[in-house]
């Protein structure tokens, strides 16, 4: 779906300080720097930030790239307006970690955006991801935490709703927005886990806004 259909971004970015965390290949951070913000990308694999490199020379950016963990960024407290997370730090750290590490991150007033896979994604989605997901809930919900993959040996973090509004006033943040994302009829995908026929029925990604307060 195009940004100006989700509005994952926020609306006010010239000027701001903005840290990525997770950035992969920083194209998120990219995005921000075109609209003329000040981005930093944190990510803990050296061979992500080789590609977001390469990609910064081709593409005539340039921000910094620290090699940390979102959990612990090396940043004093207060230090951006914007904090941002695609498939980064919002699914491959624990919430209750990388949350109030983005809390004390952000100045008062700050943005914490994030896209995760919708909850119910995840209770419909079979362990095996190469499997699309069905119409039967697959997983507990309540006791979400920590999701397991065993088909690639790798495991992921999601919270039930009620958990994740929790997590978010207990940081000190005030929750202003959950995008459900619809991808439109005529959409295409590369992934198996989910269908077209699937995501027009059910979210099948979410976009949590909140602000610091
Ligand atoms: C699926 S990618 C998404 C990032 C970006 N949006 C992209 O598409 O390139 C997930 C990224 O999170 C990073 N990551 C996982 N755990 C992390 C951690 N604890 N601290 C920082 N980065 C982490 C991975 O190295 C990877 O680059």
């Amino acid at each position: 779906m195009p940004e100006s259909e989700v509005g994952l971004l926020p609306r006010e970015l010239d000027g701001r300080d903005a840290i990525e965390l997770g950035c992969g290949t920083g194209y998120v951070s990219a995005w921000l720097a075109r609209r003329g913000a000040r981005p930093v990308g944190i990510d803990n694999s050296e061979a992500q930030l080789a590609t977001a490199r390469r990609y910064q020379q081709e593409f005539g950016l340039d921000f910094p790239l620290l090699h940390g963990n979102a959990e612990q960024v090396p940043y004093p407290d207060e230090s951006f307006d914007i904090a941002i997370s695609e498939y980064g730090a919002s699914i491959w750290c624990d919430p209750y970690a990388w949350i109030p590490e983005a809390a004390r991150l952000l100045r008062p007033g700050g943005e914490l955006v994030f896209l995760v896979n919708s909850i119910l994604a995840i209770l419909c989605g079979l362990d095996d991801g190469n499997l699309p997901a069905g119409d039967e809930l697959l997983r507990p919900l309540f006791g979400m935490h920590q999701v397991d993959w065993p088909d690639d040996d790798s495991l992921e973090f999601h919270l039930p709703h009620g958990k994740m509004i929790d997590l978010l006033r207990d940081s000190g943040f005030a929750v202003e927005q959950l995008i459900e994302v619809r991808p439109p009829a005529d959409a295409t995908t590369r992934y198996k886990h989910i269908s077209l026929d699937w995501a027009r029925r059910f979210p099948c990604e979410e976009v949590w806004r909140a602000r610091k307060l």
